[in-house]
């Protein structure tokens, strides 16, 4: 009769025949009991959890083992760039994050904030600036990118105490209400006046082949149609504008 290890007889199945125990115990590959064999997967088990797992271990494994493997470097950007802007006629240097936007480099690190930041996503045109005298909504560009151009803010536009045409224009006319909005419509407006002055078309210009588009209401009304007002300033700033084109 088959006996357990601790000498009593093994349990019997339905069969009659002996079972269990002496089974396991002798069935356990490499000779080993089934008492050891247990603690063995324990203490490997043990293992794989303080390793991370057997996905993890293997995958290390196979990187190590292919030598086609190699490791790739990820280099680190810069955290800040000295750009230097030559904003208002003053050379100003500053060291800033090389994503900040043109409108936060004015606002945040020139102190310059006459150009407001409405909706940061070009849908309104408060953030306009000129560059090199042509309008630009600052909010959607990076300020690295100015480096060596000549930047207007609405606070450049101003001769010591006296106004630029179009701001005297603006208050002749009232052409603002909470006056959010209104560097923004001035700066456009200078810079509208300039594209007319050198030929371009807008979307309501009835003649192309002319040389340069009458400024009509119609025609001033397309052209700023960037510049929202939520005051609805928009009678006032046309007629500001209308006076300054001398239409
Ligand atoms: S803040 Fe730039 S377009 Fe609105
Ligand atoms: S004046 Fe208030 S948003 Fe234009």
């Amino acid at each position: 009769m088959k006996k357990s290890k601790d000498g009593s007889p093994a349990p019997k199945g339905p069969d009659g025949a002996a079972h269990g125990n002496s089974q396991i115990d002798d069935g356990v590959p490499g000779g080993q009991t089934r008492r050891e064999f247990i603690a063995t997967a324990a203490a490997v088990g043990a293992g794989l959890a303080l390793t991370g797992g057997l996905g993890e271990h293997t995958e290390a494994a196979e990187v190590v083992n292919d030598p086609s493997a190699v490791k790739v470097q990820v280099p680190t950007p810069p955290t800040s760039v000295a750009v230097e802007l030559h904003v208002n006629d003053k050379v100003e240097m500053v060291k800033i994050d090389p994503r900040t936007s043109l409108l936060d480099a004015l606002r945040e690190y020139m102190g310059l904030t006459g150009s407001k930041k409405g909706c940061d996503h070009g849908q309104c045109g408060a953030c306009t600036v000129l560059v090199d005298g042509k309008r630009i909504n600052s909010c959607l560009t990076f300020a690295v990118m100015y480096q060596g151009k000549k930047i207007t803010t609405i606070e450049g536009l101003t001769d010591g105490d006296v106004l630029h045409p179009m701001q005297a224009a603006f208050v002749k006319y009232d052409g603002f209400q909470c006056g959010y909005c209104t560097p923004g419509q001035i700066c456009s407006a200078v810079g509208m006046l300039n594209e007319a002055k050198a030929g371009c078309m807008s979307a309501v210009t009835p003649d192309l082949s002319c040389a340069t588009a009458q400024l009509t209401e119609a025609e001033i009304r397309e052209r700023m149609s960037g510049n929202l007002c939520r005051c609805g300033a928009y009678p006032g700033i046309v007629e500001a504008i209308k006076s300054v084109a001398g239409v």
